[in-house]
């Protein structure tokens, strides 16, 4: 069966590695790419998105969100790992395609309106667009298919601080709006994304195997590794996006834990994930284990399918 998805993106390195795998992959329908500021600008990130639908040489549509969190003050761009320009040292290239007339929210509303109880939404970067989806039309909690959110850490630290991994800190009252909806939430956090790891030499081996899509994605993760071998002292990188939308197809490949989840919304924890009262707030699926060879292996091989 082929599933429908709208993948929710702050293009970003690791964003381009889940869409172009999304393109790829023959169980998946990218009905849509919808954008937001995280790791890059909001303008980046919505340049970024384009360029990748015209990599795949797929005709897919590309709405703009937000730029700033629902909330708090924005916080810094993931410069560091990403690049200013949202792929690493790869020079910025102008798309073919145009941004729709409808924001994201929009898009996210129309698209599982059209398509009730089929459509997933795999966001990658900061909750904003999908908690002004459900500030637009609430009743897509019940239209939606399901949701498969990477971000968060219940057990693993953070990535940005101690406390916080980088998608829920960019907006932890968007997090929490996302993960308090009655909606069927499945959470793809720092758990088990720390345990999904590719060498500089799978991804040589990406660029042999498909000079186009696997070229550019090692072009991108050059930046990526130096970045990783810097701040964690690895010779890789993890693959937290492309974890969530694997997690889509294969959710066998995960032990889930269902329990409900709050957000720290300020102070020095802001955007730590905690296990909250699931008496009190719809809980969600968060992912604690995860079969990370099977995971990585099913990357490789759908990229290398590519050209
Ligand atoms: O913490 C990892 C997440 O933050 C990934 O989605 C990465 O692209 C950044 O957005
Ligand atoms: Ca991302």
């Amino acid at each position: 069966m082929v599933q429908k998805i709208v993948i929710d993106t702050d293009p970003g390195i690791d964003d381009a590695m889940a869409i172009l795998f999304a393109c790829l992959h023959p169980e998946l329908e990218l009905v849509g790419l919808t954008t937001v500021f995280g790791n890059v600008t909001g303008d980046v990130a919505a340049r970024n998105a384009l360029v990748l639908v015209d990599i795949a040489d797929q005709d897919i549509d590309v709405a703009r969100g937000s730029d700033v969190p629902l909330v708090q003050d924005a916080k810094p761009y993931a410069w560091e790992f990403h690049g200013r320009e949202g792929f690493g040292d790869l020079p910025p290239r102008e798309p073919q395609g145009t941004i729709s007339n409808l924001t994201a929210a929009e898009f996210l509303c129309e698209t599982v309106n059209r398509n009730p109880g089929e459509v997933v939404f795999c966001a990658v970067g900061p909750l904003t667009n999908l908690a002004d989806a459900l500030a637009l039309d609430p009743s897509i909690a019940e239209a939606v298919k399901s949701v498969v959110v990477m971000g968060g850490s219940l057990d693993a630290g953070g990535n940005v601080t101690p406390a916080a991994e980088a998608n829920i800190w960019q907006d932890p009252h968007a997090a929490n709006r996302v993960f308090s909806a009655p909606w069927d939430v499945t959470l793809v956090g720092l758990d088990v994304t720390h345990q999904v790891i590719c060498s500089p030499a799978d991804f040589a081996g990406l660029a042999r195997a498909a000079p186009t899509i696997g070229g550019f994605l090692d072009g991108a993760a050059q930046y990526y590794f130096e970045a990783e071998r810097n701040r964690n002292g690895m010779d890789g990188c993890y693959l937290h996006d492309p974890t969530a939308v694997i997690a889509v197809i294969r959710p066998s490949w995960f032990r889930h834990r269902r329990a409900a989840v709050a957000v720290v919304e300020t102070g020095k924890r802001v955007g730590a994930t905690v296990w909250a009262d699931s008496a009190v707030r719809h809980p969600v699926s968060v992912c604690v284990g995860v079969e990370a060879d099977n995971v990585r292996r099913c990357f490789l091989e759908t990229i290398r399918s590519g050209f």
